[in-house]
């Protein structure tokens, strides 16, 4: 198991760009501040699981785009908190869902302090976003933080209620994880140029771009659960697997592998036998189902790209441009 010291590692900003850093840390700070409880075990599991750290990317984004769009107010520190809020709710409660034991490098607040505490944290996380955002006194903001967060929630359930089923199709997956990560992205960019003003052409770009750019990052998550370094992922292989979760790489194989690939993928999702990761992992590699999905995530990401388009946004624009282009690479 990775230590926890690397888990500096995540703490360390080192996407973001010097102009954006004061606001960054604006947000840091408040993500501390907000997670005050006077239950003690709600503070401790919140500190928890953000003293582990995380990269801290969609609040990144939502402070981005601000800047990029021109705002020049405070108020996108709070949104950007309510987007961290509800993304770190939803990893508290996704680690119960997945079984999952290691988490930004350190067992998982589930395998720490339980799983009836930490879905009620995670409850408290998600409310207490809610309340910063009211805070902000925006209709419109409302609206789309409170759909997203519906969405997620469904898109959860939805893959629940796929795990251990071989049929689920691309589209199908695509579909999921377009709900259960992709819209957050979508809202953190596109929240942040409501709250900048931009108008509504922009706005709706701005939400192609963290969409499109929130599906290349889950798919390469869902590869690197097959291929990726515990240690810079700070979590364990195979969870997909162990859930029987039918991720790209597994469709690809089920729909181009030999028949001898493809059934020992299907018994491995139908059993969600994780002793099979050794021999799936190599027929994920061999069949070229990685980079597939690797491509798939590039093709996103292009998309994502594209929506910038007639946006400069300065240092801050660039520094966009730039995230963007690791997300299809990144190995963490
Ligand atoms: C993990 O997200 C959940 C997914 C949508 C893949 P991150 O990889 O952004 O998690 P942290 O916040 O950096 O730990
Ligand atoms: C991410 O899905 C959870 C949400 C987006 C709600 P995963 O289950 O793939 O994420 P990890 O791999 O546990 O971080
Ligand atoms: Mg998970
Ligand atoms: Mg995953």
């Amino acid at each position: 198991m990775p230590s926890p010291s690397l888990t500096g590692h995540y703490q360390t900003m080192n996407y973001a760009c010097a102009a954006i850093r004061p606001d960054f840390e604006a947000l840091n700070r408040l993500v501390i501040a907000q997670l005050h409880s006077d239950v003690g075990l709600v503070e401790n599991i919140g500190q928890y699981i953000v003293e582990g750290g995380g990269k801290r990317l969609r609040p990144l984004l939502c402070l981005l785009c601000a800047r990029a769009l021109g705002y020049a107010g405070e108020r996108h520190i709070e949104l950007a908190t309510v987007i961290e809020f509800l993304h770190t709710a939803t990893l508290l409660h996704d680690d119960v869902v997945d079984v999952s034991a290691l988490r930004r490098g350190r067992p998982t607040a589930n395998a720490h302090f339980g799983n009836a505490s930490t879905v009620l944290v995670g409850d408290f996380i998600y409310s207490r976003a809610f309340q910063l955002l009211v805070g902000l006194g925006d209709i419109e903001l409302l609206r789309l933080i409170a759909d997203t967060t519906n969405q997620i929630a469904e898109g959860e359930v939805e893959q629940l209620s796929r795990a251990g089923d071989p049929a689920t199709t691309e589209e199908q997956y695509i579909e999921v994880i377009r709900k259960k990560t992709a819209v957050l992205f979508a809202a953190a960019c596109k929240g942040a140029a409501l709250l900048a003003g931009a108008d509504a052409q922009r706005c709706e770009a701005m939400g192609r771009f963290g969409l499109n750019l929130g599906l290349a990052f889950q798919i390469i998550d869902d590869v690197l659960d097959y291929e990726g370094d515990p240690e810079l992922m700070g979590k364990n292989l195979g969870d997909d697997l162990a859930e029987g979760k039918s991720t790209l790489p597994l469709i690809r194989v089920l729909a181009t592998g030999s028949a001898e690939q493809a059934a020992a993928v299907r018994a491995a999702i139908l059993q969600k036998d994780v002793s099979a990761l050794p021999e799936v992992v190599r027929i994920v590699r061999e069949t070229g189902a990685l980079d597939y999905a690797r491509a798939r995530a590039e093709q996103f990401r292009d998309l994502a790209l594209e929506s910038l388009a007639g946006l400069d946004g300065g240092v801050f624009g660039a520094n966009l441009r730039e995230i963007v282009g690791r997300s299809a690479k990144r190995s963490a």
